[in-house]
C-alpha cells in the first residue's frame, strides 16, 4: 500500500480499536483526574480556574484523560536535547487521541556532566517523577529517558504509582566519525586514550576524535547501559515494539513520539497498568533479551531493583541461569567488534533479534501496545545476518554477563566475559590493591610501579556507601608502563560498577562492598586470587584464620557525608545485588502511599 512500504515496520502502532476486553475500561467519572476537576466545591473551583489562567477551556480537560509527559530534558542532558521539541510531538498525540497533556520536567541526570555519580541520584529522580504523579491530576504518563540512569529511574517511579504509563526511550545517536572510521561512545575514548598514553596518536587527533564521537544527539550508540536499558523497558513490555532500536535523528522516532501520545490515552480508558504488564514472566523476558544484546553489567542492578518493585522475587541467580542458555547474537560493540546501534537498527532491531530467540522468551506477555508480545513480533525480520547472529551462529556462545561467588563476593559480583580477553577467564594472579581512586589513578602512572600484565588490580570503597553511588570506576586504567608494552586488558576487580561501553576482564559489584567491611576490604597487596568463569568462582586465597584476624583488625572508613541528601543515600541504599534501591522506597517497606488527600 503507498506510504506504508518503509524500512521499519510501524504497523504495531497502529492502535486505534486495539483495546483490551477485561471489563476494567474507564469512564470520564473514573478517571484519577476527575478527583481534581470534576466536584462541585472550592477546591475544585481552584482547580479549573487556575486551569483556565492557563488559557485552556473547559472542554480541553473536562472529561478527558490527563496525560503526563514526564520529560527530563534540560541544558545539562545533551543525549536529550531534542526531547525539548519531541514533547510536542508526544503532545500531538495526546490531543489527537482526544486527551489532555501536561508536561512534567524532572531530573535529567546527564550521565557525562553530573558528579560524583548519576548513579548517586537513580533513586531521587525515581522519587521525584512517583511524587510528581502522584501529586498532580493525571491518569497516564509519557516518560521521556534514555540516558543511563533515567530509564531504571522513570520505571521505578512507573511501577510504584502504578498509573498506565509508556516509555519513550531517547534513541541512540548517529554513529561517531574520524577520518573515515566508525567510533563508538564511550568504548573508542577508552581505546584512543590508551593509544594516547602509549603515544601512539597525536594531539591533534585526540581533538579530533572528540569532535567526532558523538555527532548528534540521542545516547550513546555502543550496547552501553543506555541501549541495554531502553532495550530492556521494550522487552518488559513498557515501551512501543520496536521504539528503542530507532535512532535518535531519524524521522521515525518523531512518529513513535505521536504514536506514544495516542497510544497512552487508549491505556488509560483500558486501565492497562505496569502490574499488568509488569509480571515475573516479562521480567525474565527482559533478563533473556539483556543476555542476548551483550548487556551492560549495570542492567542487573537496575533490573533487580525493578522487579522488587513491581513485588517480583528476581535476583543474581535469575541473570545466572539465563546467562547459562542464552548466546550473545547481537554484534554490536563492546561485546561485538564492528556495528553500532544505527547498524542494529538497520537490520531489524529489537523486534529482529526477539524474533531469533523467540524459543527462550514468553510470548504471551502483555505489552503497552496492547498487544502480547509474541504479536508484537511476528513479522519480525532481520534484514543483516552479521549484525543480528543466529543463535547457531552467535558471537559469544553463553549469555553476556556471569555471577560469581566465593569468599571474596559472598553474595556475588559480576563479569561479562564476552568482552574480556578469553585466557582471563580462568586466572589467578597477585593482587595489587588501591583504597580509594586517587591513589589509583596517581600510581598507575609510576614508571617504577611494581606491576606486571598478570597481576589483579583492585580499587576498593567504591561500592554503593563507599563510593559513594556505586561510581563507574571499574574499568581500572592499564598502568601506563604496561600499555606502553601493548598490554590492553588485565583482571581487574571492585565493587565498582562499570560503564556499558566499557571492555576487559572487569569484576565488578563485589557484594558487600568493603566500605561495610565485605571480604574485599580485607585483601593485602600480594594475595593471590583465583578467578574460574567457568565454575563461576572468585576467591581470595588466604586461610580462614588470618582472614579472621584481618577482620578484627579493620576499621570502616570515615563518614562520607554528615549532612543532606547524601547522608539519607548511605544510611538507606541496599547493597548491589539487591539493586540499590533505597530501603524505605521497596514495596515490601511499607504500606502503600495511597491518593493524596484533596481538602
Ligand atoms: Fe547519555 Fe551515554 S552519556 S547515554
Amino acid at each position: 500500500m503507498l506510504g506504508t512500504d518503509r524500512l521499519w515496520d510501524e504497523s504495531a502502532w497502529a492502535i486505534a480499536g486495539i483495546a483490551m476486553t477485561d471489563n476494567t475500561k474507564k469512564t470520564p467519572e473514573t478517571l484519577r483526574s476527575a478527583r481534581w476537576f470534576a466536584p462541585d466545591d472550592l477546591r475544585s473551583f481552584g482547580h479549573r480556574s487556575r486551569a483556565m489562567q492557563m488559557g485552556y477551556a473547559p472542554e480541553e480537560w473536562r472529561g478527558r484523560p490527563v496525560i503526563a509527559i514526564v520529560n527530563t530534558w534540560s541544558d545539562a542532558q545533551p543525549c536529550h536535547m531534542h526531547f525539548r521539541s519531541r514533547v510536542d510531538d508526544v503532545k500531538r498525540g495526546v490531543l489527537m487521541a482526544g486527551g489532555f497533556p501536561m508536561e512534567l520536567p524532572a531530573l535529567s541526570l546527564s550521565e557525562s556532566l553530573l558528579k560524583p555519580t548519576t548513579m548517586l541520584y537513580r533513586n531521587l529522580l525515581a522519587m521525584d517523577v512517583e511524587e510528581l504523579l502522584r501529586g498532580h491530576p493525571v491518569d497516564g504518563a509519557v516518560l521521556m529517558g534514555g540516558c543511563d540512569k533515567t530509564t531504571p529511574a522513570l520505571l521505578l517511579a512507573a511501577t510504584s504509582m502504578n498509573l498506565p504509563a509508556i516509555y519513550l526511550p531517547a534513541g541512540p545517536m548517529l554513529r561517531g566519525n574520524w577520518k573515515g572510521k566508525t567510533l563508538g561512545s564511550g568504548s573508542d575514548a577508552w581505546k584512543y586514550w590508551d593509544e594516547r598514553r602509549a603515544g601512539r596518536i597525536s594531539e591533534k587527533d585526540w581533538v579530533d576524535v572528540e569532535a567526532g564521537i558523538a555527532r548528534s544527539y540521542g545516547t550513546c550508540m555502543t550496547m552501553g547501559t543506555a541501549s541495554t536499558m531502553t532495550a530492556i523497558a521494550e522487552s518488559i513490555g513498557m515501551s512501543l515494539p520496536g521504539a528503542s532500536s530507532i535512532p535518535a535523528a531519524d524521522a521515525g522516532h518523531i512518529r513513535m513520539a505521536s504514536a506514544c501520545g495516542r497510544r497512552i490515552v487508549e491505556m488509560v480508558w483500558d486501565d492497562l497498568t505496569p502490574q499488568k504488564i509488569q509480571t515475573r514472566k516479562a521480567f525474565e523476558n527482559a533478563i533473556t533479551v539483556a543476555m542476548a544484546m551483550g548487556c551492560s553489567t549495570n542492567a542487573i542492578i537496575h533490573l533487580i531493583a525493578q522487579a522488587r518493585r513491581a513485588g517480583q522475587d528476581i535476583g543474581l541467580d535469575d541473570f545466572e541461569k539465563a546467562s547459562r542458555k542464552v548466546p550473545v547474537i547481537a554484534n554490536v560493540r563492546p561485546s561485538g567488534d564492528e556495528y553500532l546501534m544505527e547498524d542494529f537498527y538497520y537490520a531489524g532491531g529489537l523486534p529482529g533479534l526477539m524474533s531469533r530467540i523467540r524459543q527462550h522468551l514468553h510470548l504471551d506477555c502483555m505489552t503497552v501496545s496492547g498487544r502480547t508480545l509474541g504479536e508484537n513480533i511476528a513479522r519480525a525480520e532481520v534484514h543483516n545476518d552479521d549484525v543480528i547472529r543466529t543463535v547457531e551462529n552467535p558471537i559469544y556462545a553463553e549469555g553476556a554477563l556471569a555471577v560469581l561467588k566465593g569468599n571474596l563476593a559472598p553474595d556475588g559480583c559480576v563479569i561479562k566475559p564476552s568482552a574480556c580477553e578469553p585466557r582471563f577467564l580462568r586466572h589467578t594472579g597477585t593482587a595489587l590493591v588501591f583504597d580509594d581512586y586517587p591513589s589509583m589513578k596517581k600510581a598507575i602512572d609510576d614508571p617504577d610501579l611494581d606491576v606486571t600484565a598478570d597481576h589483579v588490580l583492585i580499587l576498593r570503597n567504591a561500592g554503593p556507601q563507599g563510593g559513594p553511588g556505586m561510581p563507574e570506576w571499574g574499568m581500572l586504567p592499564i598502568p601506563t608502563k604496561l600499555v606502553k608494552q601493548g598490554i590492553r586488558d588485565m583482571v581487574r576487580l571492585s565493587d565498582a560498577r562499570m560503564s556499558g561501553t566499557s571492555y576487559g576482564a572487569c569484576i565488578l559489584h563485589v557484594s558487600p562492598e568493603s566500605y561495610i567491611g565485605g571480604p574485599l576490604a580485607l585483601v593485602k597487596n600480594g594475595d593471590r586470587i583465583t578467578l574460574d568463569v567457568a565454575a563461576r568462582s572468585i576467591n581470595l586465597d588466604v586461610g580462614e584464620a588470618e582472614l579472621a584476624r584481618r577482620r578484627a583488625e579493620w576499621k570502616q572508613p570515615e563518614p562520607r557525608f554528615e549532612r543532606g541528601y547524601g547522608w539519607m543515600f548511605t544510611r538507606h541504599i541496599r547493597q548491589a545485588n539487591e539493586g540499590c534501591d533505597f530501603d524505605f522506597l521497596e514495596t515490601s517497606f511499607g504500606a502503600p502511599a495511597g491518593e493524596p488527600s484533596i481538602y
